[in-house]
């Protein structure tokens, strides 16, 4: 949702801009923008489109200057155009604004200022910000700080912010509220970015802002005040992310990199918490044993990807610690006026840590009186800093739009974290514990399996990607699979694909079953009867000649007569096959939407960080 960036040093600010946006496109690629002060003043160059867009204009229109900042925009309020995008400009073009996040009351703050005789010229809620501090300016304010805490004791939303200032072209400023933002601090230069990646090759020294607190960037260090001026201190933060992490080694996309990454990422998540005598560590969480023991109600809230992950969370946590599980995505949940009691855990899952809806529901149950607990990948982001306490699901920075290891991270954590508190409350042995973990252990390499199969994948996805539309189905620990499996391939490969637990099949999404449709079952062995069940529906789709891809256990062959295609993965447990099917999920929505000729890494009206309701 919108990524900014800023520099000051001795350094030329736009390569430095530029590269930091690279970075950040993730985030929104409808437009792009950067100001700078060159030897003449303030200079703004942005365009509609990619960023590369924007490096052929600066090729063609150099801009020279130590100082600026610079913008990569997912539209929220103003089609995508170049009057729209980022910087936007106060009247006299004296100061220079990057956004990202929504200003909710621009609508009577721009006719307060039209009124006042500012002229507007995008449809942005953004530009009201220039004109604010404009006007503070211009009703007396003794300094440029205190016009900027005027101008946004007036905003209500959410943003983070860049702004330059032509007369004081040393320097700029950056202000939080409820968006991330992350300053840099080097050596004679500063930085801020939407978040750590787009700064980590420069430097790892970083400090979170709060939310109402503004910094002053020169080349000898920053300055944090609140809104009323106050200085507030902060602690420098080491970051260990590498710069390496963020680039795509070899491969053709990120997302494929990533979803490569899954079998290295589990297992550092089960070194990390499983102990040689195979117990689950927990190492500095917020949340003891004691309280699991009378923990009677968890709600978990996400969005997305995350929301499925929170559905097999539900099922995972029902099972092995006999607790009462609620999901709910966080844009309900924050409406619904649910009923919850100050004894409920809410969990939140989220990638990024930053998502609006997920970070205003932790916002709600903690005013409730609520412990909260987030699984969250990103240090340092604000569900982390606002949660009791916190698992990281370690998968290291996930650039691909649509979500892959971040999302078996997650359900590793849930793994591990229900085995964990079904110990704590006693409704598992240590006998079974040990024998979860072991399976639990399997994943990794089951994960590798399929993707050694990935070619077989590719075939499959050649072979069905060119229909309007598909089905998945999937029931119990793998209905979320199912939604998921579905998900990723709208996000991607733009086909309409709608995920069902296979038993609600008849009450339907039968209707659509022709020849034409492909069904993707997952029908990979259980120790119980919805192995048999999943086949009575998949038989039910053959009835009506649907073009079944079976997702089934290595040597079943109980689909080689009713499946078009089978992807075979090894056996693994019920509780644990989530982990594995998904990857063949993602593989067959990833080749099905190259050949369909989608950018992938990008696809078109997404944004990875939903930072705005
Ligand atoms: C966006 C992303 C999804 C992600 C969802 C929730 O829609 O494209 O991949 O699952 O936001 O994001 P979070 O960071 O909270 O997991």
């Amino acid at each position: 949702m919108c990524g900014i960036v800023g520099y000051v040093g001795s350094r030329e600010a736009v390569p430095l801009l530029m590269a930091g946006l690279t970075n950040l496109e993730y985030r929104g690629y409808d437009s792009a923008g950067i100001a700078a002060f060159d030897g003449t003043g303030l200079i703004v160059q942005k365009c509609v489109g990619r960023l590369s867009a924007l490096g052929e204009r600066l090729k063609n229109e150099p801009v020279e200057g130590r100082v600026g900042i610079g913008h990569t925009r997912w539209a929220t309020h103003g089609e995508p155009s170049e009057i729209n995008s980022h910087p936007h400009l106060d009247c006299t073009g004296r100061i220079a604004v990057v956004h990202n996040g929504i200003i909710e009351n621009y609508q009577e703050l721009r006719a307060a200022l039209e009124a006042k005789g500012h002229q507007f010229i995008s449809q942005t809620d953004t530009e009201v910000i220039p004109h604010l501090i404009e006007a503070a300016l211009s009703d007396g304010a003794k300094s440029f700080e205190e016009a900027l805490q005027t101008a946004l004791k007036l905003a209500r939303g959410a943003y983070a912010l860049g702004i330059l200032f032509k007369d004081q072209p040393d320097r700029f400023y950056a202000a939080r509220h409820g968006s991330p933002l992350v300053v840099g601090v080097g050596k004679g230069e500063q930085f801020i970015a939407s978040d750590v990646p787009a700064i980590v090759s420069q430097t790892r020294d970083v400090i979170y802002l709060n939310d109402g607190e503004i910094a002053t960037l020169t080349p000898d260090g920053v300055r944090v005040t609140n809104l009323d001026g106050q200085e507030v201190k902060h602690e420098i933060v080491t970051v260990t992310l590498r710069a390496e992490s963020v680039e795509r080694a070899g491969f053709e996309t990120f997302m494929l990199k990533e979803i490569h990454e899954q079998p290295r990422v589990l297992r550092n998540l089960l070194d990390k918490h499983v102990s040689p005598d195979s117990s689950v560590l927990m190492p500095g969480f917020g949340l003891s044993p004691q309280y699991f023991k009378k923990l009677n109600r968890v709600m978990i809230v996400s969005c997305g990807t995350a929301y499925h992950a929170g559905m097999y969370g539900k099922l995972l946590l029902e099972n092995l610690t006999r607790i009462a599980v609620e999901t709910d995505l966080g844009s309900e949940f924050r409406y619904r006026d649910p009923k919850i009691d100050p004894g409920t855990l809410i969990v939140a899952v989220s990638q990024s840590g930053e998502t609006a809806d997920t970070l205003a529901s932790v916002r709600m149950a903690k005013s409730w009186g609520c412990k909260t607990l987030s699984i969250c990948n990103v240090p340092g982001s604000t569900l982390v800093r606002v949660s009791d306490a916190v698992f990281f699901t370690d998968a290291g920075p996930e650039i691909g739009v649509a979500s892959t290891k971040a999302y078996t991270a997650q359900l590793m954590a849930f793994g591990l974290l229900a085995i964990h508190i079904g110990l704590s409350r006693g409704e598992i042995s240590e006998k079974d514990a040990q024998t979860l973990l072991r399976d639990l252990q399997a994943i990794p390499d089951a994960i590798h399996y399929v993707l050694r199969r990935k070619d077989s994948i590719r075939a499959i996805a050649d072979k069905h990607h060119d229909g309007p539309s598909s089905l998945y189905l999937g029931r119990r620990f793998n209905y979320p699979t199912a939604l998921e499996g579905a998900l990723k391939n709208k996000e991607i490969s733009y086909q309409h694909a709608e995920g069902y637990a296979a038993g609600e099949m008849k009450h339907g999404p039968i209707a659509l079953i022709n020849e034409y449709l492909p069904v993707v079952c997952i029908c990979t062995k259980t120790r119980d009867e919805v192995y048999e069940k999943m086949i009575s529906n998949v038989k039910e789709v053959e009835a009506r000649h649907g073009k079944i891809i079976a997702i089934a256990t290595d040597g079943d062959t109980a689909f080689d007569r009713l499946a078009e295609d089978i992807v075979f993965v090894p056996p693994t447990r019920d509780e644990f096959s989530p982990l594995v099917n998904v990857v063949a999920l993602q593989l067959l929505a990833y080749y099905a939407a190259q050949a369909r000729g989608t950018d992938i890494d990008k696809p078109r009206n997404l944004a990875k960080s939903v930072t705005v309701e």
